[in-house]
């Protein structure tokens, strides 16, 4: 990656007469545009006939774009399969868990496990690679486009082939499998493998092993046509570098780690969501997720929105200046692209009323102002591309915990361990301190602290990754229903959480969700959630009004295990989260007041910046770590460059 921010978003020209490219290009470098998306949803218009291509408008796209300086992440078009497409191989659409076979009209009309899509999809990349290998604007691969989005599970005779055979490399033999998926239960027991069906509409209750295996069977179908796509843009081009775009945060079907380690760098889409209270420790959340799946090296915003979108309810429009807010909070968190989806409003089509950099009325407009105000902006940044944000604390997710607990038949219906690991992420957000996201199999051995708001499911390795980093000095924080099935969504036996009863010296004999809040000994609230805990070695530290451990701390080795058996209210998990982020010694970046957030970027030779961002209306104040204060005004980023030798002070932007 080069030493710039790259500035820019997805350019359909394609859209457009070509006399309007000359006015884009223009106006991309009066804005300080480097970088485009091109071609991501240009198939039907690339290949207009089976086997019959034309290339000459993308060809001259991409020599505009080399002329005037400005890369292309130039995509693979398979997101979205043609008509053509649709009309020769029907039995190539997706199907859903009713059975209904989906038509085209759409984008991402296609099965993930179809041979003929597989073998079109190929094709077609392979002609956009041998034709602009070499091409002076070409600086990145942009493979299909957010996998998943719409199709990310398909139950179609190909798809339920495809699942037997994924199966079969899995398990070694059928007994194996009827054993994973607890088949003597209602009875379920296969004799053959081609009795197995994807988790179609049933009666009642699914197997939840199967719903389980379905769900990483189709992340793995995903990932594997990306894989395919990349091996062979690796083959034509082994040194242009390859991403696709991910929805961290927001999506939950396909499993980010496992795209993330294909990728040559990470690269995601955020869009605020209008009716989170506050949508920037959302935004917050997806970015420090992003950088930790790209191990803590910068990564690309690939796309996020300069105002309204089209796709919910009420499309807010953003305020004056919270476009430059939130891509400068992408960038504390460790982006170095910020782009948008799009460049030029379309004019029809199903997106037409999303915002864009240059809006339907054109460049004199508000957003466009903020657009060039903000790339003149990204352009004076020397220094900060490349350099890294560090945590100290990670939260785990995993993409099959989520899933296993997606299942319906659970205690209570009211935990969704997404939104608590978000809420986690939020306190410690309103803390000032930054953290990553870790899968619970990763390696933990850089952090001071681990939490863990709520993993149901956990693998052997799992639960053994978090005892080590305990007992090597790491401070931890369970929270409740974690640790509870093994990696088939079996029951731990025992004792709950029978992942981590030893590390926790607590064992679980019964849970109570709860009809109301709950008063604890410490003045705290239980809300949701609550457990019959007896402590088999822990100190209790807070305890319902019977006397029952609500928290409790359990030392072990050099570190120490803490266990939560409720969900706290929002001050209880403060407080709590305060003192174990105490006890390991992790301190927010700078002391700021409430909303303002602080994020340090550092290379390795010690040159830092530390991001001020004031999400507020009010000014504010903020005490760097050496000592000095430095006003925040109200809903302004102040970027300050760290004296060599010394925390805080510098000039400002
Ligand atoms: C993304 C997608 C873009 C566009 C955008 C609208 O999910 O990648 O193509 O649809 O949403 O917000
Ligand atoms: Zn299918």
């Amino acid at each position: 990656m080069p030493d710039v921010i790259a500035y820019g978003g997805d350019w359909n020209p394609e859209q457009w007469p070509e006399e309007t490219w000359r006015q884009d290009v223009a106006l991309m470098r009066e804005a300080g545009v480097n970088q485009v998306s091109l071609g991501i949803f240009s198939w039907s218009l690339l290949e207009p006939a089976k086997g019959v291509f034309d290339f000459g408008w993308l060809d001259r796209a991409m020599d505009l774009l080399a002329a005037n300086g400005i890369r292309a992440g130039l995509a693979t078009p398979t997101a979205s399969p043609p008509p053509w497409f649709a009309a020769s191989y029907p039995e190539a659409l997706p199907v859903d868990a009713d059975g209904r076979r989906l038509h085209h009209g759409s984008r991402q009309g296609f099965c993930p496990s179809s041979p003929i899509y597989r073998d079109r999809a190929l094709r077609i990349a392979e002609r956009v690679a041998t034709r602009y290998a070499g091409h002076p604007a070409l600086a990145l691969w942009h493979v299909h486009n957010e996998y998943g989005c719409h199709n990310a599970r398909c139950y179609c005779d190909t798809s339920a082939g495809a699942f037997r055979a994924w199966l079969r490399a899995r398990y070694s033999s059928l007994d194996e499998l009827n054993d994973a998926w607890g088949t003597a239960f209602w009875s379920q027991r296969y004799g053959e493998w081609t009795q197995i069906l994807p988790p179609r509409a049933t009666p009642s209750f699914t197997n939840p092993g199967q719903q389980l295996d379905f769900r990483r069977f189709s992340s793995d179908a995903l990932v594997e046509l990306y894989t395919a796509e990349r091996d062979l843009l690796r083959s034509v081009t082994p040194d242009v570098p390859v991403t696709t775009n991910l929805m961290a945060g927001a999506h939950w079907d396909m499993d980010c780690w496992a795209f993330a380690a294909e990728v040559d760098v990470v690269s995601t889409d955020h869009y605020l969501i209008g009716a989170r209270a506050e949508p920037h420790i959302d935004l917050a959340f997806a970015a420090d997720y992003a950088r930790s799946l790209n191990g803590g090296r910068p990564w690309l915003l690939m796309e996020h929105s300069t105002s309204a979108v089209n796709w919910q309810p009420r499309n807010l429009a953003k305020a004056p200046g919270e476009l430059r807010r939130n891509s400068l909070q992408h960038l504390a968190r460790g982006a170095d692209a910020i782009m948008f989806f799009q460049w030029r409003a379309s004019r029809a089509g199903a997106e037409k009323w999303h915002s864009a950099m240059l809006p339907h009325a054109g460049p004199d407009t508000k957003i466009f102002r903020e657009v060039k105000a903000l790339g003149a902006e990204l352009a004076g940044l020397d220094g900060v591309p490349g350099s890294r944000v560090t945590a100290e604390v990670a939260i785990l997710l995993d993409h099959a915990s989520v899933w296993a607990q997606d299942h319906p038949a659970q205690p209570s219906s009211e935990l969704d361990p997404v939104e608590e690991a978000k809420r986690w992420h939020a306190a410690l957000w309103r803390a000032g301190i930054t953290c990553d996201l870790a899968h619970p199999e990763g390696d933990l051995s850089g952090y001071r602290l681990v939490l863990v708001p709520m993993l149901y499911l956990v693998s052997d390795a799992g639960a053994a990754g978090l005892a080590d980093f305990t007992r090597a000095g790491g401070v931890t924080l369970v929270g409740p229903y974690s640790g509870i099935v093994d990696e088939h969504d079996r029951v731990r036996l025992g004792g709950y959480p029978g992942a981590w009863r030893e590390l926790l010296g607590v064992s679980v004999e019964e849970f109570f969700p709860l009809e109301g809040p709950i008063a604890l000994e410490s003045g705290g609230t239980g809300t949701v959630w609550s457990e019959l805990a007896h402590v088999t070695g822990a100190k209790v530290l807070d305890a319902y009004a019977t006397g029952e451990p609500a928290w409790t701390r359990h030392e072990q080795g050099g570190g120490a295990a803490h266990y939560l058996t409720t969900r706290l209210d929002d001050a209880a998990l403060a407080r709590v989260l305060a003192a174990v982020c105490a006890e390991a010694g992790v301190r927010p970046a700078a002391t700021a007041p409430p909303g303002v957030e602080v994020v340090r970027r550092a290379h390795p030779d010690g040159r830092a910046f530390l991001f001020a961002i004031n999400h507020t209306g009010a000014d504010a104040e903020m005490t760097t770590p050496d000592g000095a204060r430095v006003a925040v005004p109200a809903g302004d980023v102040l970027i300050l460059p760290e004296l060599p030798g010394g925390a805080g002070g510098g000039g400002t932007h």
